[in-house]
């Protein structure tokens, strides 16, 4: 099935029945071509997306004027996206190889939105839905976005849809991480190393969740915030990385800053490490310990449609909610960036079309 709602020019302000709110009128956009501001209703098929023209820091990022992008099984009106180290990453150039030399590029993976264009059954225009690109071409930080039915799902109808942007790609990365990688069960001991961050905010929920008992790691000022997510004990990493005479079931490194040396020593013998980081040493961790008991694996977190139903029940169940630290408009797309670059955000930082 392939239903179209033509939103421009008529149907821009898509009336599609949902009961989020949305956004509110934008028309001031940064024009490209002319490097000013001005009004525009769309009429043009163009857009606002954040682009940038060369790798570098936060201020390369600007708004900009560009054509609606092609369709692909979905055309999302987006009224929120948030932002990830991994755009922050690949704005900088650390992952060239995988983002190539072509400028402009687009920042944003996760988005929030109204699908407007629909080649699938199961999301017909007017669906509130939420989801998470893959590959390494951000470009949800826009108005519209383009995807295909594997990269998103119906959003979560208990959540203002602004917030629902805030989960897919840490939400997914803690459930493929304790429910996969881990195999965590109830009963079972988990340490979360940044806990209160994106991913670890969503860890704590879901390995609770999962029936486990979660001992948080993190600053002392977030130690009260890990513990309102459900933590049942919370350790300071200022007063040594790692909690002394324990040994838990699972160690999830989400800041993926501890050697395997140090997690062996507080792992149950056929306790399982889980990180985030691709380094050289995790990576060889990875292989050498592939047959021991006590194993370390990678974590390489996948958009599919079926974990982000799973992560929209979660929710729907009341054992899950995102954690928003603050909000910007997409005009403060630098301002966001350099935020999460901090390294010390507290849950997400959203972009709000
Ligand atoms: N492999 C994958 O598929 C995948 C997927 C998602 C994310 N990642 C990676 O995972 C990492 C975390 O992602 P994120 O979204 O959670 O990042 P984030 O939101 O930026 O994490 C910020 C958190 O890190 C904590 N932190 C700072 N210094 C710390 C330290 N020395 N020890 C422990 N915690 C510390 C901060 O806690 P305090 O403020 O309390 O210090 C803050 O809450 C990033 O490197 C990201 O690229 C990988």
């Amino acid at each position: 099935m392939h239903c179209i709602a033509r939103r421009w020019p008529s149907g821009r302000s898509v009336s599609a029945p949902h009961e989020h709110g949305r956004s509110g009128q934008r028309s001031l956009v940064m024009s490209e071509s002319s490097g000013g501001s001005r009004a525009t209703n769309h009429e043009g098929n163009s857009m606002r997306a954040a682009m940038y023209d060369r790798y570098g820091s936060a201020n390369v990022l600007t708004i900009v004027e560009r054509p609606e992008p092609a369709m692909q099984d979905l055309m999302v009106e987006v009224v929120a996206s948030s932002v990830n180290p991994k755009d922050t990453f690949v704005r900088k150039g650390r992952f060239k190889h995988q983002a190539g030399a072509r400028f402009p590029k687009g920042t944003g993976y996760d988005f929030a939105g109204i699908v407007i264009d629909s080649r699938v059954d199961d999301m017909p225009v007017g669906t509130p839905v939420y989801g998470m690109l893959r590959g390494w071409e951000g470009r949800a930080a826009a108005d519209l976005v383009s995807c295909r039915r594997q990269e998103a799902a119906p959003a979560p109808r208990s959540l203002p849809l602004v917030d629902s942007a805030a989960m897919p790609l840490a939400g997914l990365t803690a459930l493929q991480a304790l429910r996969d990688n881990a195999s965590l069960k109830p009963g079972q001991s988990v340490l979360i190393n940044g806990a209160s961050g994106g991913v670890g905010t969503y860890a704590i929920q879901i390995a609770k969740a999962l029936g486990a008992e979660v001992t948080s790691v993190s600053s002392s000022a977030s130690q009260e915030h890990c513990r309102r997510l459900g933590a049942d004990h919370t350790h300071d990493y200022g007063r040594g990385r790692l909690p002394p005479g324990q040994r838990y079931d699972a160690v999830f490194d989400v800041f993926g800053n501890l050697s395997r040396r140090e997690v062996s020593a507080v792992l149950k013998r056929t306790g399982r490490h889980i990180t985030t980081v691709p380094s050289a040493a995790n990576m060889a961790a990875t292989a050498l310990t592939r047959f021991l008991p006590q194993r370390t694996s990678l974590v390489v977190v996948r958009s599919n449609h079926d974990d982000l139903r799973e992560l929209s029940r979660f929710v729907q169940d009341g054992v899950l909610v995102p954690e928003v630290q603050r909000r910007y408009p997409l005009t403060e797309v630098a301002a966001a960036h350099a935020h999460v670059e901090s390294k010390h955000t507290r849950g997400k930082v959203l972009l709000v079309n």
